[in-house]
């Protein structure tokens, strides 16, 4: 992780917010290549889930809505997170991702650490060593098999195991509080009354824009049951850990479908044909299959309008975690509108000619999380012959060229002679008005074959003396097994058609 943090503020992908000021945790701000790389993705999926299906309709509404909509939706009351604060180190966690693993000493249960998911047993196995000094007891044995292998929730532990625990920032046992309800949804006010009647929301999700839109869009008369609504946008949540770079932000942005579907449909063939599509849509952008797995959320765990949820996990540096969840809503949001707003929620079904509130499949996508995938499985180092015939190692974004920021780069093969620039600037030209591709007359040609290799640029485009001198062929370079080939300008045109825009 911390590699990819750095190639992405070197090469101009993420920047930490407010960086002047030191910084803002949970925002980020995208760079020249995050930008491109981040609207490419969102294009992607626009293509494939708007564009190119017949059920689905697209929106954009307003993050800022009535408030009611969240009284509604169960946010104003629910939405919340079990929060814990170290009274030392004035640090704050989420007590669903903090556990809790026994110390004992020879055979006598003496205490508790407290250490974040994730956690290797290194330092769990630290932080017991610091409670056996703690104690005074250095000659002790300690239990080490049942403190790596038995751990259990911070929500489950009691008053009594909490006093006898070592938070995972403090130096001494007792600093922890008792969990409690953290609201994430950001609050403002709107209009020029300061009073709680002014409260508003920037919406955590936003799929209630959906919802709330729903009669206009089935007014329009296009739509006709299954159908999807697709919203793109920001959402904002006052994540008590904003952590793991831009794997859980502050502020992110989402990609939504609400899918509504008959209340007797057979929701469980179509949640699986949802998640099949969602998987081939991530396989098509770059994502290696076998990096991506299926959390199933137990019957007990979930929300009570839920009928099933499952999470399109990926493995992140950080470990296995959600990347797309994709939930069988029923008809629970729809109906609280109805009953909060007074309007009838209600589908006319000419097919059947019977009148119901639709339920809903619901596959739900973060757009940070989806590129810091793509930057996880881009991102590799293998070993090229240099210039000089020696072997180095190079640093490369496997981008795959639908989303890459730049598409190709082009190179005359020196930058002194006016002839080989102007056909590569005429190129450049002609390429540029298709796709964002690049230009660099400076250094070395293996210096600038790796600088693009860096941000992942697919291919490189040379224009050299049998250019201009012969049949106007150039050299066109593949990124990834830097092999080279001789192709007319007609043929690279073809190729990169069929790379780029090809799936
Ligand atoms: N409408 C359903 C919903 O919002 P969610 O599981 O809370 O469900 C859906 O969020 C997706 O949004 C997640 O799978 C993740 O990709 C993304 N997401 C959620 N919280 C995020 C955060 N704090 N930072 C970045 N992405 C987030």
């Amino acid at each position: 992780m911390e590699e990819l943090v750095g190639l992405c503020k070197r090469r101009g992908f993420i920047f930490p917010s407010s960086e002047i000021y030191g910084g803002y945790t949970g925002f980020f701000d995208y760079g020249p290549l995050g930008v491109e790389l981040r609207n490419n993705i969102k294009q992607a999926w626009w293509q494939d889930f708007v564009h190119r299906r017949d059920d689905v309709e697209g929106l954009d509404s307003t993050i800022i809505m009535h408030p009611d909509i969240w009284k509604a939706s169960g946010h104003v009351d629910g939405f919340s997170d079990p929060m814990v604060d170290c009274k030392e180190s004035k640090l704050r966690y989420r007590a669903d991702q903090l556990f809790v693993a026994a110390v004992q000493l020879d055979s006598e249960q003496v205490g508790y650490v407290a250490f974040l998911e994730g956690s290797d047993s290194a330092s769990i196995l630290k932080r017991a060593k610091k409670v056996r000094d703690l104690l005074d007891r250095k000659q002790s044995s300690l239990n080490e098999e049942l403190l790596l292998q038995s751990h259990i929730e911070f929500t489950e532990v009691d008053a009594e195991q909490r006093a006898l625990t070592l938070g995972p920032d403090a130096t001494a046992v007792d600093t922890l509080t008792e969990p409690r309800e953290f609201k994430l949804m950001f609050e403002t006010k709107v209009g020029p009354l300061a009073d709680d009647s002014a409260t508003a929301y920037l919406r955590p999700e936003t799929a209630q824009g959906i919802f709330a839109n729903y009669k206009n869009i089935v007014d329009t008369g296009r739509v006709k049951i299954p159908f999807g609504i697709a919203q793109i946008g920001k959402a904002f949540r006052n994540e008590i850990t904003p952590r793991n770079f831009i794997f859980r932000s502050r502020e992110f942005e989402q990609m939504e479908i609400e899918y509504f579907i008959a209340p007797d449909a057979d929701w469980r063939t179509l949640h699986r044909e949802w998640l099949d599509t969602c998987i081939s849509w991530l396989v098509s952008i770059g994502l290696p299959r076998d990096a991506i797995s299926e959390d199933v959320h137990p019957k007990d765990k979930l929300a009570f309008y839920s009928q099933a949820t499952t999470d399109l996990m990926f493995h992140f540096p950080h470990g296995e975690q959600e990347l797309w969840g994709i939930a069988c809503r029923s008809d629970y949001d729809l109906k609280q509108h109805q009953e909060h707003s007074g309007k009838s929620m209600e589908l006319f079904d000419e097919a059947s000619k019977s009148k119901f509130v639709p339920h809903v499949i619901e596959p739900s996508l973060g757009v940070d999380r989806t590129l810091l995938a793509v930057l996880t499985a881009a991102y590799c180092q293998d070993e090229v012959p240099n210039e000089k015939g020696a072997t180095e190692t190079r640093t490369l974004l496997k981008f795959s060229p639908k989303i890459a920021p730049y598409k190709a780069a082009i190179f005359p093969l020196l930058k002194n002679k006016p002839e080989l620039v102007e056909r590569a600037q005429a190129l450049y030209k002609k390429l540029q008005r298709r796709w964002n591709v690049f230009y660099d007359a400076s250094g070395a040609i293996g210096r600038r074959y790796r600088r693009q290799d860096e941000i992942g640029t697919p291919y490189g485009i040379t224009i050299d003396f049998d250019t201009i001198e012969k049949d106007g062929s150039v050299t066109l370079r593949d990124r990834d097994t830097c092999e080279q080939k001789r192709v007319s300008e007609a043929e690279l045109i073809d190729f990169l058609e069929a790379q780029i825009d090809g799936h």
